[in-house]
């Protein structure tokens, strides 16, 4: 994929700083977790093309349970070291998948999907749940896209009280 491919008519390092930006705004005010990640996966959902699925999973008890997300219906419950969401969770690294259908194990809540982008949620070295974007398309998600993201989960955990939500 070209790396400055438009992305809704911007180069993707471009949609995602403008991106940020819109949620820093929105962040100004309010430290609310749950608040701040709902706005999240809105602003994202609505703001990046080619999206099936936008959202979060929170760990709690030991495992990821959904979160605020926009989207299809999910599968409520992950264990550790399950599907794309589990193995970035449990590496606390992101994980891009370009084809759901050739990654082992991959939880498939809408049958839509066809790739998938999955980055930690970790605070001061204490794992709070992932951040999940899904797409219709192969191949949809690349290094452009991990880097914009990494930059708005950072500003959502420097800016948000999450920690309460989790167990
Ligand atoms: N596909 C994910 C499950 C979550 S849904 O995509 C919203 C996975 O394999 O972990």
């Amino acid at each position: 994929m070209h790396p400055h491919k438009p992305i809704a008519g911007l180069a993707k390092p471009v949609a995602y700083r403008e991106l940020k930006a819109q949620l820093a705004g929105l962040f100004a005010d309010e430290r609310d977790g749950l608040a701040n990640a709902a706005n999240t996966a809105a602003v994202l959902y609505h703001g990046l093309p080619d999206l099936n699925w936008a959202g979060f999973y929170l760990l709690r008890a030991g495992e990821l349970v959904l979160g605020p997300f926009q989207g299809r219906v999910a599968c409520v419950r992950i264990a550790l070291g399950s599907g794309v969401c589990g193995t970035a969770a449990q590496r606390r690294d992101a994980v891009v998948v370009p084809d759901v259908h050739a990654f082992p194990g991959h939880i498939a809540c809408d049958a839509n999907s066809r790739s998938e982008i999955v980055l930690p949620l970790v605070q001061h070295g204490r794992l709070l749940g992932v951040l999940d974007l899904d797409s219709p398309s192969l191949d949809r998600f690349d290094e452009e896209d991990r880097m914009g993201l990494s930059a708005i989960v950072d500003l959502l955990l420097e800016s948000s009280d999450l920690s309460r939500f989790i167990d």
